[in-house]
This record gives C-alpha cells, structure tokens and sequence, in this order.
C-alpha cells in the first residue's frame, strides 16, 4: 500500500538519554510493528525535553542521534518512517504560539500529568512556564503533519484529550475543518519495573538496562537486581509473584520451559538466584543480539543523514500546512 492511503501516526521520545529496554517494552516494539501498516512519523523532542532541560542543552543535544539510532536498531525503518528534529520544525514552535490562545490558563493548570510531573520535579516556585504549557506544544507536535493516530501509554491521555479540545475548538473558533481530531492508541504500552524492583525503569533512577550495554554490564545490573527479599537461602522456597527477576524473565526470556521449570523450582527452594540471574543475563543478551547487530548497520554518521532527510521531508510538509492554517485564521497576508 502506498503511504498515501495510509493512515497517520506520530510518536516521539524526548531525548534525554540511551534507550533502556522500559522503552523497548513499553513503545519501540509496538511502534516498530505499527509503521507496516501506518505512515509513522517519529519526533525526536528536543524542544519539549529542554522544557525541564533548559539549562542542560547538552544534555539533550548529545542524545538526538542517540536516541534516533537506538530506535533504528529496533527495527525502525528508514525506508518507510520519518525522523525529525523538532526543533528543526518552526512551524511547530508558530503554531504552538496560535493554540495558546485556544487553551484557559486554567485548563493548562490542572493536566494531572504535568500537576505530578511538577510535583515529581521539585521545581518548587521555578516552574518554567514552558514546562507548564508543554502539552500545547505537545498539541501541535500532533496536528501540524495531520495525524490521525497517536499510540501512548495512559500518562500521555491528558495530552491527547487536550489535543482533540485544541482541534475542536481551532474548527469552530476560525470556521474551518482543517485540524482533524486524532485517536489514541491505548493499552498496547507495557511498564517494565527497574532492576531495582521500582514501579519504574528510569534513566534518573539509576535502575536501567541500555539497549546499547555490553554484556558485561547486563550480567553486572542483573548479579545487583533486587529478589524476593523474605528468601535467605536458595533452599528456601520463594516467591515468583512480584520478583523482579521473574518479571524480566516473563517479559524477555521467550523459552517458556525453562522459565516455568525455574519459577516451580524457586517455589520449592530448588534453584539458587544465581542460577535463576545467569540464565535472566543470558536471556537478555540474547535479545539484545540482533538490536546491537542493526546497529551496527547503521552508525552514527548515518544516522545523521536518515534524520536530516527526514527533517527535510517534514519541514516541506510543514510550510504547506502551515499555510493553510494561517489562511484559516485570515492572517496569511501576502
Ligand atoms: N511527551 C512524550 C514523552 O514524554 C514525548 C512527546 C512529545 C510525544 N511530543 C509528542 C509523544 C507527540 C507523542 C506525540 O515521552
């Protein structure tokens, strides 16, 4: 099928580290499998993560391609999915100044997911004001290229509600159709927990395993992951439920028979951790083979040249539509 009887779809990451496999999980391996049957546009955000970033561009800058290429050794395919640069795209930045006036100060004020991420970031009276409106932004990271669906995890539902409310109300305020209304793509995300048991995988906690780490490094993270911390010895019966290694067993060894043999054995207090640990190590080394492999296939020169492509490819589209949408509002003068 060609891409213009497809349907749109926008993801994006900020980029502010390497990949772990929380985002394997969670994103990448669905967003992967979606762009086969979608036209898939994928946004590096830099200009939302500098929303809380801003005093640390490096920071950002220094994992643009990172995080484009972590994706790319996913599977994302060059060949049927765009990456941009956000901030490459004025027009996103234009159109997030018209939708400011589409959204109540209040209205901004209570997304329950900016309201905990405030709360989460301690920026007590600092809060930028960037931060705070980044879900306009957001909505126009979305509506801009014409989206017609955005795949999510349920933290993002706020944005998305605001986004269509933007939509709507853009239609009805300039007598228009020209902004469509998006769907979600719920419940196909997956939350990994960290190494460390959290509810979490997250860079800031420290409890990640990279996409890009070395065996070394799996086997180091998984020998310190957190158990069943009621079981002292490994002839102690222990508990499979809730233990984090039998999560990542769950979700990443894909031979069933030895993880059901090593749950029914650490029931009964017939397998030691270290056993249960090397074979989780081995299991994710494995997973990571062929994602390290596409790798590199793809270093970061050219990475570079996928993304600016891309960029090109969406910054044309991004002037034509803004066009439109300023002949909308009856301020395209010339
Ligand atoms: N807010 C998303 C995150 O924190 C990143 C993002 C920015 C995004 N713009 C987007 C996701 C548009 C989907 C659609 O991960």
């Amino acid at each position: 099928m060609s891409n213009l009887n497809k349907k749109r779809i926008l993801t994006g990451d900020r980029p502010t580290g390497p990949l772990h496999i929380g985002h394997y999980v969670g994103s990448v391996k669905n967003r992967v499998l979606l762009q086969n049957e979608y036209e898939l546009f994928y946004l590096i955000a830099d200009v939302q993560a500098l929303t809380d970033n801003y005093d640390n561009p490096e920071k950002v800058a220094s994992n643009i391609f990172q995080v484009a290429q972590d994706n790319i050794a996913c599977g994302l395919d060059p060949e049927k999915s765009t990456i941009f640069i956000q901030s490459m795209i004025p027009e996103i930045a234009e159109l997030t100044v018209f939708f400011m006036n589409l959204v109540s100060h209040n209205e901004v004020l209570r997304n329950p997911t900016v309201k905990t991420e405030i709360k989460e970031k301690n920026f007590g009276d600092s809060t930028p004001f960037g931060f705070v409106g980044y879900p306009v932004s957001q909505a126009a990271d979305i509506l801009f290229i014409g989206t017609d669906v955005v795949p999510v995890g349920v933290d993002q539902a706020p944005m998305l509600e605001l986004t269509n409310v933007v939509a709507r109300r853009f239609n009805s305020t300039y007598k228009t159709d020209l902004l469509k209304e998006i769907k979600p793509l719920f419940g196909v995300e997956k939350n990994l927990i960290g190494t460390d048991g959290d509810a979490k995988m997250s860079k800031s906690k420290g409890n990640t395993i990279n996409l890009m780490d070395t065996d070394e490094e799996v086997i180091a993270k998984v020998k310190k992951m957190y158990t069943d911390p009621t079981r002292i010895h490994a002839t102690d019966p222990g508990k499979v439920e809730g233990n984090p290694v039998f999560i990542y067993h769950d979700f990443l060894n894909p031979n069933l028979a030895e993880v059901n043999d090593l749950k029914e054995r650490y029931l009964k207090g017939t397998v030691g951790d270290v056993e249960v640990k090397d074979k989780l190590s081995k299991a994710i080394i494995k997973f990571l083979e062929p994602i390290r492999e596409r790798r590199a296939q793809f270093p970061l020169d050219k990475v570079k040249e996928i993304v600016l492509e891309g960029t090109k490819r969406t910054q044309a589209e991004a002037r034509l539509r803004l066009d439109k949408i300023k002949e909308a509002m009856k301020i395209k003068y010339f």
